[in-house]
């Protein structure tokens, strides 16, 4: 079955419309746009990224191909927390692994996966740029670095 778009809520195309007039092609808001919806749903659903795509007047697959490149545009539902874990060299090389098992082992849950409550999700991400601090997560906006079993362990209790 051909899925369909859903509508916009008025607050995400005042958002996409303000973040308009900040660029010279309709193209180059596509990302902005999959941010927007991503900050209002959570996620973006085929059903959001349809509605953008035509919203904006732009391809579905270059929209789809924005949304794949950029892997913090989610496409799949995610937790309330959503722990991106860095899985390059540098993390790699100072114990992400470990952390990562850290994690499933307290939380049940493995890469792409979310926790039963809907409070946790686990995802690698590539270098977040901050590899002298190694290792790095990052929980929503929040970065954390020199992440070791200790302060993982503190932080999972105030989230949780
Ligand atoms: Fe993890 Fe660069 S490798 S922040």
């Amino acid at each position: 079955t051909k899925k369909q778009s859903r509508q916009l809520s008025a607050e995400e195309i005042r958002e996409i419309e303000h973040e308009k007039t900040h660029y010279p092609y309709t193209q180059a808001v596509g990302l902005e746009a999959l941010k927007i919806v991503q900050k209002h749903q959570g996620w973006v659903s085929d059903e959001s990224l349809l509605a953008v795509a035509e919203y904006l007047d732009i391809p579905v697959a270059d929209l789809e191909g924005v949304a794949t490149f950029f892997n913090m545009i989610f496409r799949r539902p995610v937790g309330k927390n959503v722990i991106c874990l860095c899985d390059s060299v540098a993390c790699w090389m100072l114990g992400c692994d470990d952390l990562k098992a850290q994690i499933t082992s307290r939380l049940g849950i493995e890469y792409g996966e979310t926790t039963e409550d809907g409070e946790f999700t686990l995802l690698p991400v590539p270098c977040l740029g901050a590899c002298d601090k190694a290792p790095v997560l990052m929980v929503g906006r929040e970065t954390h670095r020199h992440v070791d079993p200790e302060n993982l362990d503190q932080l999972l209790n105030e989230l949780q």
